[in-house]
């Protein structure tokens, strides 16, 4: 299981810190959640605070982008090389087009779904994906309540994923601890996203990261 900690829970009054933190305690990626105020009711950070992050990490970066306008964001932050730049299903008009754009930028595409979109809406664009995310919460905040009907989904996700990319990768993001771990990974997740889980950990982050992997 690869683990990305989710930033938004790290303490942003020493982020620079946070982040070499969640790199020396071996994560896989570094999670940034970036939201515009309009697709969620929430806001967080742009590219200036994110290049300070891509300086600092040792770790790819995986970009979740939670706004209305990906065309706009995509351009805004491709210019920092992150490893994957995922993007809203149910805010892009042209999901095909923007897969496209993402790749043609030298970076990885994946795709996003709220709780309540059906894995089969991903059919006809996962020959062209690397990865899926699949959100096990609302998006817009960390620290909430895993729903715990994604395990089906990741089920239905992975079955089209054998027989159409057996390369794309399955995320699941939010509500992850190492309560839902192992059915995760049972149902085929491939890398999981953790925040209050991670940085909240009373024994540590390498301690938080080793027990989800
Ligand atoms: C929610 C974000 C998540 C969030 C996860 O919109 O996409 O990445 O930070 O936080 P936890 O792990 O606390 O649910
Ligand atoms: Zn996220």
């Amino acid at each position: 299981m690869l683990v990305a900690p989710s930033i938004l829970s790290a303490d942003f009054g020493k982020l620079s810190e946070e982040i070499e933190a969640i790199c020396e305690a071996g994560c896989d990626l570094v999670h940034v959640d970036v939201m515009d105020g309009h697709f969620v009711p929430n806001m967080t950070i742009g590219p200036v605070v994110v290049q300070s992050v891509a300086k600092t990490s040792t770790r790819p970066l995986d970009i979740h982008l939670m706004v209305e306008n990906n065309d706009f964001f995509v351009d805004l932050f491709a210019p920092l090389k992150p490893e994957f730049i995922s993007f809203h299903l149910e805010s892009e008009k042209h999901p095909d087009r923007m897969i496209q754009k993402i790749r043609s930028l030298g970076i990885r595409p994946a795709i996003v779904l709220n709780p309540h979109t059906l894995p089969e809406e991903t059919e006809f664009l996962l020959e062209n994906l690397d990865m899926v995310l699949l959100m096990s919460v609302n998006p817009g905040f960390g620290g909430q309540k895993f729903i715990p009907s994604v395990l089906e989904k990741i089920s239905r996700l992975k079955r089209l994923i054998q027989k159409l990319n057996p390369d794309c990768l399955i995320e699941v993001d939010g509500g992850v601890s190492d309560s839902n771990i192992r059915s995760l990974e049972e149902a085929g997740a491939d890398i999981v996203v953790a925040g209050s889980y991670v940085f909240n950990h009373p024994e540590g982050y390498s301690q938080a990261i080793e027990s989800l992997r």
